[in-house]
């Protein structure tokens, strides 16, 4: 699975690294996107730019035809700099404020995802006559990140939200739906498309003919490993074929016209970027159990590029230790935060013995999220300014 994952290309940067960074593989992320233009060609694809917020892919994708689901103004407003057309960028983010609404439309944003009679309420007033689709609620089972609880709405709220859009002068032009991230399986798939369909024919009976559905993220990455360090082999073909009956399903009951969009966000990146590490140190030292455990810790972790690290692993090479002896060790960030680590419990990763402070490590897979929720502003959200509420110079709050 490894040598899988890993393209010449990939490798020869990452051993050309002069220090810690993530190298990004375009022509990868360009050969998956093709792929998955091959599996379904009557698709559209809108990259879901919180899985990597880099204006070269953004660039990379809008010229092959891609749009891009974006969560906030600024990443609108990114998307839009780096190439994408206003027309291609879908604001996919259920939870926004009046502001947010607003500005996205001044940047000329007219498709809107909504959950919600009251988020349906304020685009009425700040994107008026705007596209809105709304997004139907899944149970994320067989989801490494289930999305299940913060978004979506039943079957029947999503109905009574549709008609309140048509009735406040919005379009109501699509449904759509989130399977939940890394999805590892076939039937949940099966599941979402169903509940599709039923508010698509209930649409259908009150009038509203919607002419998009949107299939959202979840579509997986190949190369991860599972907690217990187990390769987690998606079985990508079967998601497709089922998305693909799903689809003529749909047509079949909706009887108009039906064009369907997909947002994949770390299925077209995360096996095509990997982070060049180094060992902080190799230590083993008796635990509070009294059982003696190696430890490996790295010069990256959950706060600096690898913050899904406790629900996965991410295989990782050790140029230059080809050979073992290896022996079992926890993965830990270099932080004072007893969280940066993996495969506590779980699967223990065999590492070369005899690795050095200072050592390149290669961490694979790890393409997806990782600048994005720790080193910049996660969705396009910044970071908080500080100010100060009493200096003992005197200063005042903004002093
Ligand atoms: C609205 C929406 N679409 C697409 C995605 C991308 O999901 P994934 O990376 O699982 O493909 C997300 C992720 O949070 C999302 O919120």
């Amino acid at each position: 699975m490894t040598a899988a994952v890993l393209s010449e290309s990939l490798a020869a940067a990452l051993a050309a690294a002069p220090g810690d960074r993530i190298v990004y593989d375009l022509a990868g992320i360009e050969r998956r996107y093709d792929a998955l233009r091959r599996e379904l060609p009557d698709v559209r694809v809108r990259f879901a730019m919180k899985a990597c917020p880099l204006d070269e892919v953004l660039g990379l994708l809008a010229r092959k035809g891609a749009g891009v689901d974006a969560a906030s103004p600024g990443e609108v407003a990114q998307a839009l700099r780096a190439g994408v057309p206003a027309g291609r960028t879908h604001y996919g983010n259920t939870v926004k404020s009046d502001r947010n609404i607003a500005e996205a439309h001044r940047l000329g944003i007219r498709t809107f995802a909504t959950d919600s009679l009251q988020d349906v309420a304020a685009l009425a007033v700040h994107a008026p006559g705007a596209r809105v689709f709304c997004r139907v609620a899944t149970g994320g089972a067989g989801a490494v990140w289930g999305l299940s609880h913060k978004f979506g709405s039943p079957p029947g709220d999503a109905v009574r939200i549709m008609e309140r859009a048509r009735d406040l002068g919005l379009v109501p032009a699509g449904l759509s739906v989130h399977v939940g991230s890394q999805q590892m399986t076939g039937e949940a798939w099966h599941t979402a498309l169903e509940d599709l369909g039923a508010v698509l024919h209930a649409l259908d009976l009150r009038g509203i003919r919607v002419d998009h559905v949107n299939l959202g993220g979840g579509l997986p990455a190949l190369g991860y490993r599972d907690r217990h360090g187990a390769p987690l082999e998606p079985p990508l073909d079967k998601i497709f074929a089922v998305i693909r009956e799903g689809m003529d399903e749909l047509r079949r009951v909706h009887g108009g016209p039906l064009e369907f969009v997909i947002e994949p966000g770390r299925h077209l990146v995360a096996d095509h970027g990997a982070i060049r590490a180094h060992v902080a140190r190799l230590a083993e030292r008796r635990g509070t159990d009294g059982e003696r455990r190696h430890w490996l810790y790295l010069s990256c972790g959950k706060f600096n590029g690898l913050y899904e690290m406790d629900a996965l692993q991410y295989p990782l090479v050790f140029p230059g230790h080809t050979t073992g002896p290896y022996v079992p060790a926890v993965v830990a960030g270099p932080t004072c935060d007893s969280d940066d680590a993996y495969a506590h419990e779980a699967g223990l990763v065999p590492v070369p013995r005899a690795l050095a402070s200072g050592d390149p490590v290669w961490v694979l897979s790890s393409g997806a999220y990782a600048t994005s929720y720790t080193t910049l502003g996660f969705n396009g959200f910044a970071p908080l300014p500080h100010a100060w509420a009493g200096r003992p110079d005197g200063a005042g709050a903004d002093g």
